[in-house]
């Protein structure tokens, strides 16, 4: 389960004159994720969605407000004293999230986190991109839970067989097209079998019938997560109304900057879903309208 308790973020940017700005990002956030669901946050440009996102993935510090995953409090994942940071840095060189089990002392969350421009190494292969992210887990486990070299490769390749990549493994993300790249981030999330996926608007950068292929594919593999009878975790930024809609247990509606909960709307409706189902439209339209009444308030304000 992941608690969200009073979550603040407050960014203080230098303007062209020199002086010190702030600006609330994300203000007073709390919420509960139950395991096994999916969930999105939706709400328009720059209201805070990603900076939350990266919150809960214990990739930012909150201004305000703690995270609890498991009732694990989430920590940034930078090394906490300059030992462990020289000892960290000889080793990879950079600091990366996804190593976040490296520190032994740190509570480990199983995140993974698939990011606003899916982020995928362009200089590795598709294997190669997905066998980095096992390899970064391997080096947070203990000697036994490690993967050997064969496995670790079969493993890459078992996850792209399952997002439909098989056949590229050995291309590089520039000769993907976007849907493909997706499927890649998302193989590369899956392959580190986490107990959640955090996912920065996943399909904002394919068609819109790609999109419906990959909202579609997602929910697949969704179920094929049942272990010990609980799918992943999801949870999912977007701007799309009916792509929340139709794919989450519950949808969280943010306000415009700085970002707050607006609204928190349950989707009952059981899977597989019809786009058109009535239920679902009817919750679209009672979103749409809660939008709309926030864009009016705004241009009443700036008259
Ligand atoms: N590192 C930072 N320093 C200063 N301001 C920031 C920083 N990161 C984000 N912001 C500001 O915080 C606000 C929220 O940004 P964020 O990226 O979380 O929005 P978003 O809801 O994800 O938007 P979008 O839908 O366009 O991706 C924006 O006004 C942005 O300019
Ligand atoms: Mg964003």
């Amino acid at each position: 389960m992941i608690e969200a308790k009073s979550i603040g973020k407050f960014f203080s940017v230098i303007n062209e004159k020199g002086i010190a700005e702030g600006l609330t990002a994300v203000l007073n956030v709390s919420l509960t994720i139950p395991d096994g669901k999916i969930v999105s946050l939706l709400g328009p440009s720059g209201c805070g969605k990603s900076t939350f996102l990266e919150i809960l993935a214990g990739l930012q510090a909150p201004t305000d407000g703690t995270i609890h995953i498991d009732g694990n409090l989430v920590l940034e994942p930078l090394p906490a004293t300059r030992k462990e940071q020289i000892a960290y840095r000889r080793r990879y060189r950079f600091i990366s999230p996804l190593a976040n089990g490296v520190f032994q002392d740190r509570p480990k969350h199983d995140i993974a986190m698939i990011f606003q421009d899916y982020a995928v190494f362009p200089w590795m292969t598709a294997v190669q991109n997905v066998e980095f992210a096992l390899k970064l887990r391997n080096a947070g486990r203990g000697g036994n839970g490690r993967l050997k070299r064969a496995e670790l490769t079969e493993k890459a390749h078992f996850y792209l067989r399952k997002v439909g990549l098989s056949g590229t493994s050995n291309k590089y993300p520039s000769q993907l097209s976007g849907g493909m790249r997706q499927r890649l981030a998302l193989a590369r999330a899956l392959s580190v079998e986490p107990k959640i996926i955090l996912m920065d608007e996943p399909f904002a950068a394919v068609d819109a019938l790609t999109r419906e292929k990959l909202q579609d594919e997602l929910l697949r593999l969704w179920a094929e997560t049942a272990s010990g009878g609980e799918h992943i975790t999801i949870v999912l930024v977007t701007h799309e109304v009916q792509e929340a809609v139709y794919l989450s247990d519950e949808v969280i509606v943010f306000s415009p900057c700085p970002g707050t909960i607006r609204n928190s709307i349950p989707v009952e409706a059981k899977r597989p879903r019809a786009r058109t189902d009535p239920a679902l439209v009817e919750i679209q339209e009672r979103i749409f309208a809660m939008f709309q009444y926030d864009i009016n308030q705004e241009a009443e304000y700036s008259i």
